[in-house]
């Protein structure tokens, strides 16, 4: 088993970590195009695995994709992070010209491969590599939701104090300010969260969620990085373990919800074929008028990308 990453910066560089030290491969292939850096990052990390015991041997490369042939699975992280004052939009120009390129490299070496997009603005930079991956929908696809229900479920244990394991919660949408949180489906153990937490108090953490990563680009002056990037490491054991694990996930819908020719968040479960399901939830009425809303706003930066010819 292979996996990829392309980025060696910080979320990269976390998230070829985290799967060294879970051993869901052979061999970790980290690259940048930044001379010498992912060599040097990889080299560190290599020399990490004699101390915390694992042996997926991590090798770092600048620009040479032909190391990154038949992965299995690829990670592309490459990009420039968002700065205080940005939205994940802003990013757009740059980032989409560096996903352009990346996935073709990429999909030159491993044409059979599943992607999990990284970059921002998430859920347009997903479709960017659609468009120029040549591979079905099922293998292309985007890391977010992971990220902001672990923000949820994190400011969640904090306040109720208790074990972040045992806090089951589903989040929709666009990995953005219009993401949709849905509290009717989190619970503690089974336990609805209402239960156990007093509506302003679960109403100021939906909000919080939902900027929870402008609140580290505000503290670090850069964006997040430890769990973006063992979020992509999360994807990429449901996929290489096969484990079917059902997460929300960046997906290129086809009908469900009511909408088409959209990536979005949405529950899907992943194994070995990438995604092997999208779940429809039954939305009440407000719930599926946020996330229309949710897609509109996407839309509206995928039609930038459509009118850039991308
Ligand atoms: C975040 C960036 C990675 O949410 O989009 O932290």
């Amino acid at each position: 088993m292979k996996i990829s990453v392309i980025g060696a910066g910080n979320v990269g560089a976390t998230c070829a970590d985290v799967i060294a030290h879970r051993e869901l491969c052979n061999e970790v292939i980290l690259l940048d195009i930044k001379e010498n850096f992912a060599e040097g990052k990889a080299l560190d990390m290599w020399q990490t695995a004699p101390v915390n015991n694992y042996d997926t041997r991590i090798t770092g490369v600048t620009n040479d994709y032909e190391r990154t042939k038949d992965s299995d699975v690829v990670v592309i992280t490459s990009g420039l992070p968002r700065k205080p004052g940005m939205s994940r939009d802003d990013l757009i120009a740059t980032n989409a010209n560096i996903v352009k390129s990346v996935t073709e490299n990429v999909v030159k070496y491993s044409p059979n491969t599943t992607i999990i997009v990284v970059a921002n603005p998430l859920d347009v930079m997903t479709y960017c590599a659609y468009l120029n991956a040549n591979l079905p929908s099922t293998k292309v696809f985007g890391m977010a939701g992971i990220l902001d229900t672990a923000r949820y479920k994190a400011f969640l244990a904090t306040e109720l104090n208790i074990n972040p394991k045992d806090i089951q919660g589903m989040l929709l949408g666009g990995h953005g300010d219009t993401m949709v949180p849905l509290p009717r489906y989190t619970t503690v153990s089974g336990i609805p969260v209402t239960e156990l937490i007093a509506e302003d108090k679960l109403n100021a953490i939906l909000e919080r969620t939902k900027v929870g990563g402008g609140e580290i680009v505000k503290l670090l002056g850069t964006s997040a990085w430890y769990a973006p990037g063992a979020a992509a490491a999360q994807m990429a054991e449901s996929i290489v373990r096969n484990q079917r694990r059902l997460f929300p996930v960046c997906a290129w819908l086809t009908g469900e919800y009511g909408l088409k020719d959209i990536y979005l968040g949405v529950p899907t479960i992943l194994g070995t074929n990438g995604i092997e399901k999208i779940i429809e939830l039954k939305l009440n009425d407000a719930e599926m008028k946020l996330l229309h809303d949710s897609a509109k706003a996407v839309k509206e930066v995928m039609d930038v990308l459509d009118n850039m010819g991308k």
